[in-house]
């Protein structure tokens, strides 16, 4: 059995690293792994494949950046080539990003079989373009292998047959597992060191925690001044005068920093960091006091390691990661008035770690089975 599986962003890395590896169990399988390149900087892509021991992509497509149709557009034209040469049985899809979304529909043009990992999430906003691409890839998939039963529900709402729809878990919690120790074993302060964005920025030496960490770059709440200047506003005049607060910065952030006029205050005020590996940035999350993120694969992991996080959006596909659920997040948007609400609550929270049904460091076992299985019927 030939097996296409294909990444193409920085959350897709985590996703695919332990699929490969339980491939390996599987000496009939050949495994074609295809990067489609939407992701292209070191940091983003080349740094993950080196951390988490995922072998070189055997195509590679080079897609980079550009408008939605761009990516979307160039990716199927490069992905077709290669399914029309290979002839697949399978292609195996990840997440959400235009990757997911693209390769998804070539699969099913080219009458190939296809899986998805991580199916069955909705945000229910349908501005999101994340959101477009799962529906797609939903709507197409043969095989919908979801990370908890609320997915399950949400497929099944859809009118998805029971037959299509399989419960694995969280395939990014095994990546978590497997390389929790090794990430433990690394100190703040020298890796903050190593990673800061202007190596000349000097500031008093960091504990091993007790500061904050904060990610941000949807365009929800970096495109628009209006929106990303009193978020700024808050995190350098509030959270920064609490404790540190450490930010390794997307490059469309920054981008978008520098565009408004914002980057030198933040700068002097917030401890930027380059994107970082994925030891690092799970060392930092293991850390902090509490996680401010718009991130879904974040709101997972602080899920696990029971980080208190501040979700900065409206809404969110991962509601099992909710507080109402069992998890570490409640959700704050981007209004200032309820992160600050949201932020003195957290403030006294203990780190809570939770476990949900099967994020048990096995999925991608679960996943290699049902995919094998589903070739039988
Ligand atoms: C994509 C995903 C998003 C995910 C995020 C994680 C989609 C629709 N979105 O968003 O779900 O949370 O990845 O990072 O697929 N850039 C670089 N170097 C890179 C990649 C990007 O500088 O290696 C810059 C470019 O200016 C680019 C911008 O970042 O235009 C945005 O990149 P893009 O891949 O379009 O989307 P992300 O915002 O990264």
């Amino acid at each position: 059995m030939k097996i296409i599986s294909v990444v193409g962003a920085r959350p897709n890395f985590m996703k695919i690293a332990p699929f490969c590896q339980a491939l390996k169990a599987y000496p009939d399988v050949q495994h074609i792994l295809v990067h489609t390149g939407q992701h292209y900087d070191v940091r983003m892509s080349d740094s993950f494949f080196i951390d988490l021991g995922i072998p070189a992509p055997d195509v590679h497509l080079n897609i980079g950046s550009g408008t939605h149709a761009e990516q979307v557009g160039r990716t199927m034209i490069e992905f077709e080539k290669v399914v029309k040469s290979e002839k697949p049985d399978w292609i195996v899809v990840v997440g959400d990003v235009n990757a997911t979304c693209a390769c998804s529909i070539v699969a099913k043009k080219e009458h190939v079989k296809l899986a998805h990992i991580e199916a069955g999430l909705r945000s229910g906003d349908i501005d999101m373009p994340e959101e477009v691409n799962r529906l797609v890839t939903d709507r197409l998939a043969d095989l919908l292998l979801t990370p908890d039963r609320i997915s399950n529900a949400n497929l099944k709402a859809e009118g998805v047959d029971d037959s299509r729809i399989c419960f694995v878990g969280n395939i990014m919690i095994d990546t978590l597992e497997a390389q929790r120790e090794k990430a433990a074993s690394r100190s703040v302060a020298e890796l903050v060191k190593r990673e800061l964005l202007d190596s000349n920025k000097t500031f008093p030496k960091l504990p091993d925690n007790g500061f904050a960490v904060m990610t941000m770059h949807r365009p929800s709440n970096v495109d628009q001044i209006e929106t990303l200047g009193p978020l700024i506003e808050f995190l350098i005049g509030e959270v920064a005068k609490d404790m540190p607060l450490l930010w390794p910065i997307h490059p469309r952030a920054k981008k978008q920093l520098e565009l408004f006029g914002l980057w030198k205050q933040v700068c002097e005020k917030i401890i930027l960091l380059n994107p970082l590996g994925y030891h690092d940035m799970l060392r930092l999350n293991m850390g902090a006091k509490i996680m401010l993120t718009d991130s879904g694969g974040l709101q997972e992991e602080c899920c696990v390691l029971g980080t208190p996080c501040l979700t900065l959006r409206w809404n969110t596909e991962r509601p099992i990661t909710l507080r109402e659920h069992g998890g570490a997040s409640i959700l704050v948007g981007n209004n200032v008035q309820k992160i600050r609400q949201g932020y003195q609550e957290t403030l006294s929270s203990k780190r809570m770690p939770q476990r949900p049904e099967f994020w048990d460091g096995h999925a991608a076992e679960r996943i290699a089975e049902a995919i094998l299985a589903h070739s039988m019927c």
